[in-house]
């Protein structure tokens, strides 16, 4: 099989190749569809191309919004494409992983090339490495194809033993290293580190023997396995995690980081030490909800104390205060009415309200927020924001930004 996808990334690196893919993203530019684009490819192409042809200019165009003008000549597959994070990401984690001393980095478990090209462009000679031939073949193009081929090496490897074998701040001979495990198998994600491809024991030992290194992880990653004096970072975007790291000690500079990418740039949040919870306080004029990287980073607090805000309960991730927050770290609501939750009573107070359209948050709650939404439409001609939560302890409804 992978015989296969690499005869075919070998021909679409030819200059037949390249003509047929570009003849693929203009039919696919003017809207054929699949079966009018493969009919048309096997035509100019020959049969055995059209496919990926036509597959490879499918993933260009879907990596464009991220990719920029680079994916236009990038080589992806679908599953590479699915791994790989975002490349103004990879370019920021390049800068910090390198600094002002490192010149030479190792990707281990390099993929279609993200963070090798990320690193090359950033200065470093890269040691590229993957136990998958597939991604050697698309990192080798890439490189090539983003005119970095001069600066990396692509070989085959076992980053496992690499990393066992590291020594002296040195993997493979390079003073830095991106470690970005594969978390999923067969289509599913593995929650479970040790289940990993390379798993938990090597990122480990990365942070151990490697003061310059950077590990993408789970979102999800449990605070408690970070190792002490490594600095754990959620970047966000869009109200999403886009990528968890963990730092090696020789980059690391605080206990936690939260970063917002917002209009190009990046806000930052930190804490030296664990800043322990916010406190406590009945819900006020207004509700906050913080960003995902805050609440995954474990600064609630922090953002708590800079608004004068309190957690609406000890468990749940809502701020309250009286006043409007005008702060990028949190989505804030008015408060116009709090009610224990009761779907009767609820509809009958939007009704009393004119309310016809709303839509539901909820945390620490087990309803449906869509559901809910259609359950509590009606004719009126007003709009509300309905918060499903629990308020010290009790199952709340907020009812906000009513209009
Ligand atoms: C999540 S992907 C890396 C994505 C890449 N950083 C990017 O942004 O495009 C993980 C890669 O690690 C490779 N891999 C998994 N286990 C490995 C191992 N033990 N040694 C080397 N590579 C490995 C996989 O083949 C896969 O290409």
């Amino acid at each position: 099989m992978s015989d296969d996808v690499l005869a075919q990334l070998r021909w679409l690196r030819t200059p037949e190749g390249t003509a047929g893919v570009a003849r693929a993203a203009a039919l696919l530019a003017e809207g054929a569809d699949l079966l009018t684009g493969l009919a048309r490819l096997r035509a100019e192409v020959g049969a055995e191309h059209a496919g990926p042809a036509w597959e490879l200019a499918r993933l260009r165009a879907r990596a464009r919004p991220l990719f920029g003008a680079d994916a236009d000549v990038l080589f992806l597959t679908a599953d590479t494409l699915e791994q790989a994070g975002r490349p103004a990401l990879a370019t920021r984690r390049a800068r910090r992983l390198l600094g002002d001393d490192a010149d030479s980095a190792a990707d281990l478990g390099c993929a279609s090339g993200t963070d090798t090209v990320a690193l090359a462009r950033a200065g470093a000679t890269v040691l590229a490495v993957d136990t998958d031939p597939v991604a050697r073949e698309l990192t080798a193009a890439n490189a090539e194809a983003l005119g970095v081929a001069d600066r990396v090496w692509v070989v085959a490897g076992d980053a496992v033993e690499l990393v066992d074998a590291a020594r002296g701040g040195e993997v493979a001979g390079c003073g830095a290293a991106v470690l970005d495990p594969a978390r999923r198998a067969g289509g599913r994600r593995q929650l479970d580190p040790d289940r990993w491809s390379p798993p938990w024991s090597t990122v480990v030992t990365l942070l151990e023997r490697m003061p310059r290194a950077v590990v993408k992880v789970a979102p999800g990653l449990d605070h408690e396995r970070v190792p002490a004096g490594v600095e754990a970072e959620w970047v966000s975007a869009g109200g999403s995690i886009v990528e968890a790291l963990l730092w090696g000690r020789g980059v690391s500079s605080v206990w936690r980081r939260a970063s917002l990418v917002r209009d190009g740039a990046v806000l930052e949040l930190t804490a030296d030490a664990d800043p322990g919870p916010a406190p406590t306080g009945p819900v006020r004029g207004r509700l906050h909800e913080p960003d995902p990287a805050v609440i995954r980073s474990g600064l609630v607090s922090l953002v708590a104390a800079d608004l004068g805000a309190t957690l609406v309960d000890p468990t749940i991730a809502y701020l309250t205060s009286d006043v409007e927050a005008g702060s990028p770290w949190v989505s804030s609501y008015r408060v116009d009415e709090v009610l224990p939750f009761n779907l009767k009573k609820l509809k009958a107070l939007l009704r009393a309200r004119d309310v016809g359209r709303v839509v539901v948050k909820k945390r620490g709650s087990a309803i449906e927020p869509e559901a809910l939404a259609r359950q509590l439409r009606g004719p009126g001609a007003g709009t509300a924001t309905v918060v499903v939560t629990r308020v010290a302890g009790t199952p709340t409804a907020l009812v906000c930004d009513l209009r």
